[in-house]
């Protein structure tokens, strides 16, 4: 058996708005899309995104309804989940979800449950960029009607639409920065990101999906009705069945311009006489490309997520260290490598006498599990065929341990 490792993401599901404008006679999160609710179908997305813990904000008297749907969407990862009661505004709503994190989290997303159509990719999109450094990250739409300043039901100006966005949910945060934005919170806000930049904090923008569109009037409860009995989301296998039969790839390239110092590093190995590359590490573009190609294929992020600039430990470091601790990570979430194969486009070093000791130095350092090298020149064209740097391409296969 495996045991989940504690997440270091939050995701807090707001659903305790009365929905006054859909007015369909309960509260919105309890209005039927299909056969499921709006919280299910929302709930649906959350369990699919990135392992996190759950937080689910209900309106007081719901908190069973919620958990029912609650357990019934989450699966395996029912112990994830849990629920708190919400207060008279969203912003009371959200604090109460804040509330209710474990001390480990580091990651918060905020989510309304009326966008109940958000794919998981949206939130892999807003953790990857506050897991890369930023305070705060929302998706964001462009707006594409024309937009005008009205005043008293005449035109007063036109707006630059250029410079608009609409913003969506999920939005996540870095956890302290989030808890201590509400803590000193001023006023009511639309949206957490107002209240995290008030505080003083960057926000950045990501791409948002037209599907993660607020259920907010009748109109958007037909159109969210349309696009589910179109495409209805399977009801099984579950995630959990799905990875226990299938194989899972991935694919990770990285490149490293020549210019480092000392000796080069490439695919574990050193190669004395030959110019090194630069990088935060060794720069080590065979060793970096599959590190990504493994991390996509468990589905854990990538380089930058676990090994970035704010990694002081790994400056310098060599692929053992790289690769190691990604065996580790695929470990703890219950993954193990199939098999590796990488190709690296350099015009040097050549490979050709050094391939089986690369492919026998890279597969000890991912336990043993098959790794292939192959290198190419590129007819002297582009970045590599000038000889100005490595470029590595790795596709991972990974099985449930
Ligand atoms: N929300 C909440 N607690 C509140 C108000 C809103 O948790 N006191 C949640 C809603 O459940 C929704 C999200 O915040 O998922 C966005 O709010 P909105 O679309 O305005 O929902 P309602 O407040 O329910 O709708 P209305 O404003 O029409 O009453
Ligand atoms: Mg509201």
């Amino acid at each position: 058996m495996t045991i989940t490792p504690v997440p270091r993401v939050g995701i807090i599901v707001v659903a305790a708005g009365s929905g006054t404008r859909l007015g369909a006679g309960a509260p919105k999160a309890f209005v039927g899309i299909d056969e499921h609710t709006v919280l299910r179908h929302a709930l649906r997305r959350v369990f699919d995104a990135p392992s996190a813990q759950v937080v689910i904000v209900a309106p007081a008297g719901r908190e069973g309804d919620a958990l029912s749907e609650a357990l019934a969407a989450a699966g395996p990862r029912r112990d994830l989940v849990s629920v708190v009661t919400g207060g008279a505004t969203r912003q009371a709503s959200v604090a109460a979800g804040l509330a209710g994190l474990w001390a480990d989290i580091e990651i918060v997303l905020v989510h309304d449950a009326a966008r109940a159509l958000t794919p998981p990719e949206v939130f892999e999109r807003v953790i990857s960029a506050v897991d890369s450094g930023s305070a705060g990250a929302i998706p964001v739409l462009a707006v594409v009607d024309t937009i005008k300043r009205v005043e008293g039901g005449e035109v007063i100006g036109a707006v630059d639409r250029s410079e608009l966005s609409a913003a969506q949910t999920p939005q996540a945060f870095r956890r302290d920065i989030l808890a201590s934005a509400y803590r000193d919170a001023s006023g009511e806000f639309t949206d957490d990101a107002a209240l995290v930049a008030e505080a003083g904090h960057a926000v950045v923008a990501v791409p948002g999906h037209p599907l993660a569109f607020k259920i907010t009037a009748p109109a958007d409860l037909d159109r969210a009705r349309a696009l589910v009995a179109a495409a209805p989301i399977a009801p099984a296998p579950t995630r959990l069945e799905h990875d226990a039969v299938l194989p899972r790839v991935g694919v990770g390239t990285d490149v490293h311009g020549f210019g480092g110092d000392g000796d080069l590093w490439l695919a574990g190995l050193r190669w004395p006489g030959e110019q090194a590359l630069a990088g935060h590490s060794d720069g080590d573009a065979v060793a970096h490309a599959i590190v990504d190609a493994l991390l996509a294929a468990a589905g854990l992020g990538d380089i930058g997520t676990h090994f970035g600039t704010d990694h002081p430990e790994y400056a310098g470091a060599h692929a053992d260290a790289f690769l190691s601790r990604t065996l580790g990570l695929l470990g703890e979430a219950g993954w193990r490598v199939g098999n590796v194969s990488v190709q690296v486009q350099a015009n040097r070093p050549r490979f050709a006498g050094r391939r089986a000791e690369a492919e026998a130095t890279l597969s000890a350092a991912l336990g043993g599990a098959p790794v292939t090298v192959s290198a190419t020149t590129t007819d002297g064209l582009g970045f590599t065929g000038r000889g100005e740097g490595v470029a590595a391409f790795a596709v991972a296969v990974v099985v449930r341990a």
